[in-house]
Order: C-alpha cells, then structure tokens, then sequence
C-alpha cells in the first residue's frame, strides 16, 4: 500500500501549489478537500460560509475527509482547518503522512492578503486574526508526522523537502 501524503497547515502555507508539484513528480493523483466541498456544494468557500455558516463547512469537510482519507496513494491537499476536528486527524493518519507545512504570521499575511475565497480572513484587521487562529491551532498541527517550514522556501524547495523526508521513512 502506498501511504497518502497529506499536507496540512495554515492558509497561505503553500499546500495546494506544493501537492501540485508532488503530485506531478510522484505521478500520484491530488485532490483537494476544498475543491472537493465546493464541487459538492456547487457554490464557493465564501458563499458557504456567508449562507450556511462554517458550522456546516465544518460538517461537509469532516464528511469529505472521512472519504477520502480511506483511499491510498494519493496527495491530499487540505484546508487549513481540517486539524480543528480531531476525527479528520485520526482519519488522515490511518492511511497517511501528515506533513505540516508552517509559515510565519506575517509570510501568511503576505502570501494571502490579495487572494480572495477565504472567508476568515477577509475582515477588517486580516494580520490580528491570523496571529489568533495560528495561536489557536499550533497544538493541533503539531500532531503531524513531519513539520516543514516553509517561510523563505520556493515552492520546489519545500516539495523537495517533503519528498527527502519520505525516502529516509520508506
Ligand atoms: C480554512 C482554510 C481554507 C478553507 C476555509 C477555511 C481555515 O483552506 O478550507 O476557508 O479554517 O484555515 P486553505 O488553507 O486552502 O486556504
């Protein structure tokens, strides 16, 4: 069986653009809990959120997760709350790796302040939220196989990181 690679961490971290690259190097399918939620939904993050609120994003990624997490050889890309649930974490880590890929407060900033589709952080003061919720969810990343950090790292770089550190498990 081939483990999943599952890449968790904040939002802007770099997990969609990095299981892009390991998907095509590996030759392992992606998909993309998010993605998975608003093709099912057929209506985006923020519509969820501002209609439905994000109790029930939270239940329809659990939902998702659960599938997903049952398949093998894949790169998952998850959203950056998927730690918050401790089901989804047991549920990843049956058939998978966990690599969190951290960054900065003010990277994050950076790397998400012209993006659009992220509902929590588009307010007022984004920088004080981002530095609440890392606060917040450290203890639950840190359950991850392998930490990354991925501030001052091209996409590549942190892809190749990812990919060293399974060759020294498999
Ligand atoms: C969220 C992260 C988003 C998306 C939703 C909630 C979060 O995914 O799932 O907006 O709680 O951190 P990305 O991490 O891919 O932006």
């Amino acid at each position: 069986m081939k483990k999943n690679i599952v890449l968790v961490g904040f939002m802007g971290a770099g997990k969609t653009l990095v299981s892009k690259r390991l998907s095509e190097i590996l030759k392992r399918p992606r998909v993309s809990i998010d993605e998975l939620i608003v093709a099912a939904e057929q209506r985006s993050i923020a519509a969820i959120f501002a209609e439905s609120g994000e109790t029930y994003f939270r239940q329809r990624e659990k939902e998702i997760t659960a599938q997903i997490a049952l398949q093998e050889n894949l790169v998952i890309d998850c959203g950056g709350g998927v730690v918050l649930q401790e089901e989804n974490i047991q549920q990843l880590k049956k058939n998978g790796i966990l690599f969190y890929l951290s960054a900065s407060p003010d990277v994050i900033y950076g790397r998400t302040k012209d993006k659009r589709d992220r509902p929590l952080l588009s307010i007022p003061n984004p920088q004080a939220k981002i530095q609440e919720l890392l606060n917040q969810r450290r203890p639950f990343y840190a359950q991850a196989d392998f930490t990354i950090d991925t501030d001052g790292q091209t996409v590549e770089d942190t892809a190749q990181e990812v990919l060293a550190k399974l060759k020294a498990i498999i």
